[in-house]
């Protein structure tokens, strides 16, 4: 069925059959002609939601005789790194780009046999999508990164013939809008092991799928070993990530907003850009406290964050030893917690370049929002950074306001990263170097 229209479309030219079921994910398949109003495609990563969604809407732009798609997203400028890049990628794999135009400024992809396009609106932008021509279909990206409000805003600005809004998303916070607005109690839909598609949802014209990795023939071997692995990290991420279910409610996180990388690149970032490493973190620790060490790489606006040590009872000559077979040399630079200069002298004599940690009024508080505005990757393996990153809080009072002040705890590595963000990022260098040992 869709076949000839695509070959109209093309005027003759090539013609790839799309109903090649090797071109697609085959539980994706029955949303292609789908014409209810949301199709909602959620679930774990690297299920191929996004990958489907841009099939559907470069497959849409070719058939139809008419089509205007608005690719959303909460912040505009990450539509160029995701969906506008994601398309460019699967017309390229095709073989198409000679049909296609991709213009940057602003964002928008023509399909060249008859103007049909594609454009791009963020939710940062006043506003917005109302001021589209005509448009004939949404695709929001993480849409559970965006607000019921602009949900609202936007789907009702969208009028006039048959519109289609595509939403792809991870089930992140039980207490989304996203869950109460579209889907029935949970209950009655999901399986322990995440092993479910679609969804009946409480509102009309809708269809919802739920996919994981599983669902994605082509998810490499890597990264479906990494999703595994979660379910010994944690269960909450493992329940969202790798299975695709509702996750619990978490309030008052410090940290709120940081990803599981596989391994810290060894010298590019995510965006290509070069990263260093800023140095090693370290917090002593006591016979209840492990001691930690964290080696912490600096990419452009992004840290790098992976555990060396974690680790209890450990006398200084034994962390020397664990210093030296973690490969930490005599060039790299350690800060350490200044609230034993006694132990921080003993690495220095020892060999080791440990600097104490600055500390002032309030440096828990400043270095807690010095990291904030920083991307934060953390690797895998660093079980306990992350255990540490899913519950480090803020204490609440009784009506569930944050009170701005960290609850001790959950902050071993966490210090470990403040200290040399601290010392390293905001503090003049020549205060700290040429400094055997201070008290402060
Ligand atoms: N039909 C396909 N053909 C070829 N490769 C595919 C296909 N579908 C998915 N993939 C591959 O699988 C990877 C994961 O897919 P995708 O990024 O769409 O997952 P996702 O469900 O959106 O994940 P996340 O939840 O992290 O956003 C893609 O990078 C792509 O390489
Ligand atoms: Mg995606």
């Amino acid at each position: 069925m869709m076949k000839p229209s695509f070959a109209k479309a093309l005027e003759g030219a090539m013609i790839i059959d799309f109903s090649n079921p090797k071109i697609f994910n085959p539980v994706y398949l029955p949303l292609l002609n789908d014409t209810n109003r949301y199709i909602l495609m959620y679930g774990g990563r690297d299920s191929a939601k996004s990958y489907f969604a841009a099939q559907k809407v470069i497959i849409d732009t070719m058939r139809k005789s008419y089509s205007r798609i608005i690719l959303v997203r909460k912040a505009y400028a990450h539509i160029k790194d995701s969906q506008f890049q994601t398309i460019k990628d699967i017309v390229s794999s095709y073989g198409l780009m000679d049909y296609f135009a991709f213009v940057e400024n602003p964002l928008r992809i023509i399909f060249k046999k008859n103007g049909n396009m594609i454009i791009a609106r963020g939710l940062d932008k006043e506003h917005k999508t109302k001021s589209i021509k005509d448009p004939t279909g949404v695709w929001y990206e993480e849409m559970n990164e965006i607000g019921f409000n602009d949900f609202l805003k936007t789907t009702t600005s969208l009028r006039g013939g048959i519109i289609q809004e595509i939403a792809t998303f991870n089930p992140e916070m039980e207490t989304e809008w996203i869950n109460s607005y579209f889907f029935p109690a949970k209950e009655s839909y999901e399986k322990a092991d995440g092993n479910f598609h679609f969804v009946k949802s409480v509102r009309d014209d809708t269809t919802i799928l739920h996919t994981t990795y599983k669902d994605n023939t082509y998810v490499t071997p890597q990264s479906a070993e990494l999703l595994e692995s979660f379910k010994d990290i944690d269960d909450n991420y493992y329940k969202i990530y790798t299975l695709g279910l509702w996750g619990g409610v978490l309030e008052g996180l410090i940290y709120d907003s940081w990803e599981i990388t596989p391994l810290v690149p060894p010298y590019r970032g995510e965006n290509g850009e070069p990263i260093r490493l800023l140095g090693y973190g370290l917090d002593w620790g006591f016979t209840n406290d492990p001691t930690a060490i964290v080696r912490v790489n600096m990419g452009e606006n992004t840290l790098y964050l992976d555990e060396i040590l974690y680790k209890k009872g450990m006398t200084n000559q034994e962390l020397c030893r664990e210093m030296i077979s973690a490969g930490i040399n005599a060039s790299d630079e350690i800060v350490a917690d200044s609230a034993e200069p006694k132990s921080i002298q003993e690495l220095y004599a020892s060999g080791f370049n440990v600097h104490p940690a600055l500390k002032g009024p309030d440096s828990v508080r400043a270095g807690i929002s010095k990291i904030r505005q920083y991307k934060i990757r953390v690797t895998a393996r660093s079980r306990n950074l992350i255990r540490e990153l899913k519950n480090y809080r803020w204490k609440m009072d009784k009506d569930g306001n944050s009170l701005n002040i960290p609850i001790d705890n959950f902050n071993h590595g966490l210090d470990a990263v403040r200290y040399v963000v601290m010392n390293k990022t905001m503090i003049q260098k020549k205060r700290i170097f040429g400094v055997r040992s201070v008290s402060i």
